[in-house]
C-alpha cells in the first residue's frame, strides 16, 4: 500500500487529482469509481479546474458511485446523486448518461439487483474512497462478516451521528443505504483513499496495525495490489505514523 503524506488539505486534493488525471489521460474511456463525503470534495474541485483551465477531458469517461441513501430522491440535496452533480458532474464535460448512482427510492430489492447488474459488467479502473470514523467504506459498516456484492445496509448509530451534520436534524438522516460490497470495491483495478477529518482510530488501524479487521473495513485496503492512501501530515503525526 502506498501512503502519501501531504502538508495540508489542498495538497491532499492536488495529489489525489494527479492520480485521477493520469488515468483519465491514459484511458479516456475508462470507468471511475467515485465517492461522496467531504473528503474528496477538494479533489473534485481541482479536477473541475483542470477540466476548465487545462482541457482535462471527461467526455468519454464513465462513472459508478459507491452508495446511495435509501429514501432520498435524486433531487434531495443530501442524496448522493445530487452531491455528485453538484460537486463534480455539473462542472466537468462528462456525459451524465454515463454516470451511475444507485437509486435510493422505489423498490429497494430491484435497485440492488440493478446495481449488481451494473457492477457485474463494469471494470472499475480506480475506486475513490473516503472512510467513516468507524472505518466504514462506502456504507459497508463494521461487522463479523462483510458483503461481497451490492446490498442494503443498516447504518450504525455512529454513522448517523457523523452524517447528521449535513441534515437539519439527526432524525432526518436515513437509517438505510444501498452500497457496493467489499468485493466490488476490492475488484477495482486500483484504490485511492483520501483520509480527512477526525479519523484517527480508523487511520491508525489502517496504517499502523498489521491486521485485516472486518470491524474496520478500511483495513481491507492493505490486501489490494494497487492501493494508495493520502492524508495530511497533522493526522499522520497524531497517530504516530512514521512511513
Ligand atoms: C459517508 C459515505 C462514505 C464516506 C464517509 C466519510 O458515510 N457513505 O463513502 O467515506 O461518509 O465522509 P467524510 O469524507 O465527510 O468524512
Amino acid at each position: 500500500m502506498k501512503v502519501i503524506v501531504c502538508e495540508d488539505y489542498a495538497a491532499v486534493s492536488a495529489a489525489a487529482a494527479d492520480i485521477i488525471e493520469k488515468i483519465v489521460r491514459e484511458k479516456p474511456d475508462c470507468t471511475l469509481g467515485l465517492a461522496t463525503g467531504s473528503s474528496p470534495v477538494g479533489m473534485y474541485q481541482e479536477l473541475a479546474r483542470r477540466c476548465r483551465e487545462e482541457g482535462l477531458d471527461f467526455s468519454g469517461i464513465h462513472s459508478v458511485n459507491l452508495d446511495e441513501y435509501v429514501g432520498l430522491e435524486p433531487t434531495h440535496d443530501q442524496s448522493y446523486r445530487y452531491f455528485m452533480n453538484d460537486n463534480l458532474f455539473d462542472h466537468i464535460n462528462i456525459d451524465k448518461k454515463n454516470t451511475y448512482v444507485a437509486k435510493g427510492t422505489g423498490d429497494v430489492d430491484a435497485n440492488i439487483a440493478e446495481f449488481n447488474a451494473v457492477l457485474d459488467k463494469t471494470d472499475i479502473e480506480i475506486q475513490v474512497l473516503g472512510v467513516g470514523p468507524d472505518g466504514h467504506l462506502g456504507f459497508n459498516e463494521p461487522g463479523d462478516t462483510l458483503y461481497d456484492g451490492a446490498h442494503r445496509e443498516v447504518l450504525d448509530e455512529s454513522t448517523i451521528d457523523a452524517n447528521a451534520r449535513f441534515f437539519a436534524t439527526r432524525d432526518e438522516v436515513p437509517r438505510y443505504a444501498v452500497t457496493m460490497g467489499m468485493g466490488n470495491i476490492m475488484r477495482a483495478r486500483a484504490l485511492l483513499m483520501i483520509i480527512s477529518g477526525n479519523k484517527q482510530e480508523a487511520a491508525a488501524k489502517l496504517l499502523i496495525q498489521d491486521k485485516i479487521d472486518p470491524r474496520c473495513p478500511a483495513t481491507f485496503m492493505r490486501m489490494h495490489r494497487d492501493a494508495t492512501v493520502i492524508l495530511e501530515k497533522k493526522l499522520a503525526d497524531e497517530i504516530g505514523y512514521k512511513g
